[in-house]
């Protein structure tokens, strides 16, 4: 079966198309138009711009979905929108879109969690490769992105236990707002990253927040106070910003690594997905790939890690498998949707 996803919950309008067998899944198109250039100049995303953005790309990036998937509207069978969270404004681009068309052709209509997607998007294969698609529950799922820092037990679809989360600043955030402090551009993760390499994780003696709290839960804002402390000793060069980039990605691995041992242990499970936009990161791949004992450690496609709509899609089609599709006339968008 064909499935639509739609996505527009923050600053990224995508659209992808997915061909799904009870066992396969090809991921057929998947078109991703990121407005980080717009909302550079800002340092952040500003939510009526990020709106009327989604209203002028989203049709060309609709179009260009299904031409790239070699099928039409009538071809699919489902479609599958994200409800939320996110931005009001932005969410109800995508979201109203997929339910007119859901009218207007009568196909059965999903909304799904902005998080659902991205706790699944480990399974999907790259544009054009077909992957088994058979998931074992539990797992364990880690969303590390922009918006979220949360740590979720995963029994089965929609069966979801979060065990913690975030108090302050998300990990994207924070190196977002670290990497604006040493001049760098929004959004910073990328670029810190690339400095880290060059830097010694050592340098800086950067506090590990929450990390003997004895719970799940997550504190990113004191450990992007210390840097802004430790910056100020100093004058700003790239041999500082290195140093500092490497220095805060081991603190944040530590943490990470520390608690996802921790529910490893507490839980039993055989497997962590870890996923959102941080999960690029390739020094936080290598630190929980390697760190993490007795457990397999996924991550999703360098391609799937940021927001996208071929999550949305995957997520839509578990949903429905559960015979569950929604009655789209009565559902709007929720920016402050929960998953557990
Ligand atoms: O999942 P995502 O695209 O959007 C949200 O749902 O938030 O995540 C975006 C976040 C940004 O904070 C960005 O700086 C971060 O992911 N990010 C990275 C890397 N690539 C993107 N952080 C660290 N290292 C990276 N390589
Ligand atoms: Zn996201």
């Amino acid at each position: 079966m064909k499935v639509l996803g739609i996505e527009t919950s923050c600053d990224e309008t995508a659209v992808a198309v997915l061909e799904i067998t009870k066992t396969e899944v090809l991921v057929l198109s998947h078109v991703v138009s990121s407005q980080v250039d717009l909302h550079k100049k800002y340092g952040g995303v500003v939510p009526e711009v990020a709106a009327r953005e989604h209203t002028k790309q989203f049709m060309p990036i609709f179009e260009h979905a299904l031409e790239q998937a070699s099928c039409g509207l009538d071809d699919v069978v489902l479609i599958a929108a994200t409800q939320g969270p996110g931005l009001a404004s932005s969410l109800m681009v995508g979201f109203e879109a997929g339910k007119a068309f859901s009218f207007g052709r009568d196909i059965p209509f999903v909304a799904v969690n902005h998080l659902a997607g991205h706790i699944f998007s480990w399974a999907l294969g790259k544009s054009g490769e077909k992957k088994d698609h058979s998931i074992s529950f539990p797992f364990l799922s880690l969303i590390i992105s922009g918006g979220h820092t949360e740590l979720i037990f995963v029994e089965g679809f929609e069966k979801y236990t979060l065990l913690g989360r975030t108090v302050d600043d998300a990990v994207g955030e924070a190196f977002d707002k670290t990497a604006k402090m040493m001049g760098l551009s929004y959004p910073g993760g990328p670029q810190i990253s690339n400095y880290a390499l060059k830097g010694n994780r050592e340098e800086f003696a950067l506090p590990r927040p929450m990390l003997q709290s004895g719970d799940y839960q997550f504190s990113f804002a004191g450990l992007k106070t210390a840097v802004l402390y430790e910056l100020q000793k100093h004058t700003l060069d790239d041999k500082i910003i290195a140093d500092m980039a490497a220095s805060f990605e081991q603190a944040v691995a530590d943490v990470l690594v520390t608690k996802a041992a921790r529910a490893i242990d507490d839980y039993g499970v055989e497997s962590i997905a870890v996923v959102g936009g941080v999960s690029a990161n390739s020094f936080l791949r290598e630190q929980l790939g390697s760190r993490l004992q007795n457990c397999n450690v996924l991550f999703p496609e360098m391609t799937y890690t940021g927001d996208n709509a071929a999550m949305i899609a995957y997520a839509g089609y578990l949903k429905s498998a559960q015979n569950n599709t929604d009655d789209f006339k009565s559902l709007s968008v929720n920016p402050n949707l929960r998953i557990a």
